[in-house]
């Protein structure tokens, strides 16, 4: 399985309609028509991990937003995991591993702490995420409200004691 790093500022418009393409094929919720006309759910973002087909079609892919999480006056560098989906002819052959791995040796080289995402124990167990409950966010300004997230340790460094902030809405 072959997984492509894709900078999103090197897409262009071809390259924008198929990612849109794939993006509505696979997210179909109420909310989800957002990727008819843009190629993120909330926020832009600059990393993405793809695989094509044997044809050259674009078939899944994982978006990574450049985030920090502050704790106890810390502040670390993680990686927001988002828009996983894999074309629905092509599921369950192992894709969101393959593409994962490879975020996770980007993370990795470019002094990211950890991955999070927020999605389905199930798709993600098997990819070393776990769950947490002492991540916060503050998306309407008015106050830090807990969430549920996944979060996977890229360094050293274990994911932190006491309230988490995540600055910046969910992605
Ligand atoms: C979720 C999705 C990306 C999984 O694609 P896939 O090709 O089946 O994924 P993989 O084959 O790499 O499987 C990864 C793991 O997810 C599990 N999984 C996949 N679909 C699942 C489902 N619907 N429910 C529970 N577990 C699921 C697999 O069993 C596997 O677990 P394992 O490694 O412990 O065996 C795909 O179904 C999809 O695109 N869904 C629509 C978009 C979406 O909802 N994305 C966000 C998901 S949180």
């Amino acid at each position: 399985m072959n997984v492509e790093y894709l900078a999103d500022s090197s897409i262009d418009d071809a390259g924008d309609r198929e990612v849109r393409g794939l993006l509505s094929t696979c997210f179909t919720k109420p909310g989800d028509e957002v990727f008819r006309t843009r190629r993120y759910w909330r926020e832009p973002y600059k990393h993405r991990w793809i695989i094509r087909n044997e044809r050259g079609e674009l078939i899944a892919h994982v978006g990574v937003h450049e985030k920090c999480i502050e704790a106890k006056g810390r502040t670390f560098r993680i990686g927001g995991v988002c828009e996983v989906c894999v074309h629905p002819d092509c599921r369950g052959r192992g894709c969101v591993k393959s593409m994962l791995e490879c975020v996770h040796s980007w993370l990795s080289a470019h002094q990211f702490s950890f991955s999070m995402l927020f999605g389905d124990p199930n798709v993600y167990g098997s990819s070393g995420y776990v769950e947490v409950d002492n991540l916060r966010l503050n998306e309407d300004g008015k106050g830090w409200k807990p969430v549920k997230g996944m979060i996977k340790q890229i360094t050293e460094i274990h994911w932190p004691d006491g309230d988490v902030h995540l600055a910046g809405l969910k992605f």
